[in-house]
């Protein structure tokens, strides 16, 4: 579905940021992908119509929404170049970094869900947690014949219809799960983790 927001810009062109991006770009939005290196991306886009590759700054300028899909240890550089900038972003970060004995540790945010803790850093921006919870390789296409459940939360009402176009055109079921402040429940390890669920199911959770 058309909206005035087509220009979808990737922070983070790993596992997640990678595949959703390409997911923007195969349902017609134009899709910017950055990489501190973006020449290593020319192979991502080589079969995409509507892509391109630039840095971090480009990058930001050129999108309507942000996919913020990097690694929690380097959140806050991208931070500071979004200060400001007053974004819609879909953040589908985890505060969890890779410690030195190769196991996955948690960052103290104060019980604060990653979702508030980034609204807090960018009081301007727009935030919608969606895709948090979901490993990679369980949104690729044909891994269920019908479209997988994706909560999200925001503070912005004004979002939530942008938010359930965006989801539902790259091939999952919206599910609205409440503001940021419960976005612990669908952020990694939180009670929807890795849940597959149809929209029926996850509508269910909600009762
Ligand atoms: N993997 C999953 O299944 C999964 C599922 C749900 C959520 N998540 C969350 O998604 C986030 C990304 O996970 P991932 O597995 O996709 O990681 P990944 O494959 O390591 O990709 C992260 C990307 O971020 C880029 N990056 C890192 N620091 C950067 C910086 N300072 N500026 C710009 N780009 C930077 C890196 O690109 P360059 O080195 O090329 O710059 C890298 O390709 C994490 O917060 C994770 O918790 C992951």
């Amino acid at each position: 579905m058309k909206t005035p927001y087509q220009n979808i810009g990737i922070i983070g062109s790993g596992n997640m940021g990678g595949q959703l991006g390409r997911l923007f770009s195969k349902a017609g939005y134009n899709v910017m992908f950055s990489s501190r290196h973006p020449e290593k991306l020319k192979s991502l886009i080589s079969d995409l119509p509507n892509a391109n590759v630039g840095n971090v700054e480009q990058t930001i300028e050129f999108a309507d929404i942000v996919l913020l899909a990097i690694n929690y240890a380097t959140l806050s550089e991208v931070t500071d170049q979004l200060k400001d900038k007053n974004k819609v972003i879909i953040d589908l970060t985890n505060p969890f970094y890779w410690a030195e004995n190769k196991t996955l540790a948690k960052v103290n945010l104060s019980g604060k869900s990653a979702g508030e803790h980034l609204q807090s850093k960018l009081p301007n921006s727009k935030i919608i947690k969606a895709f948090s919870s979901h490993y990679s390789a369980s949104l690729q296409k044909g891994h269920r014949d019908y479209p997988i459940a994706v909560f999200y939360t925001t503070d912005e009402e004004d979002l939530k219809e942008l938010a359930e176009t965006v989801i539902a055109d790259i091939g999952f079921a919206p599910v609205y799960y409440g503001r940021l402040n419960r976005s612990k429940d669908i952020e990694l390890y939180g009670k929807f983790s890795n849940k597959i669920m149809t929209k029926e199911e996850a509508l269910l959770q909600l009762a």
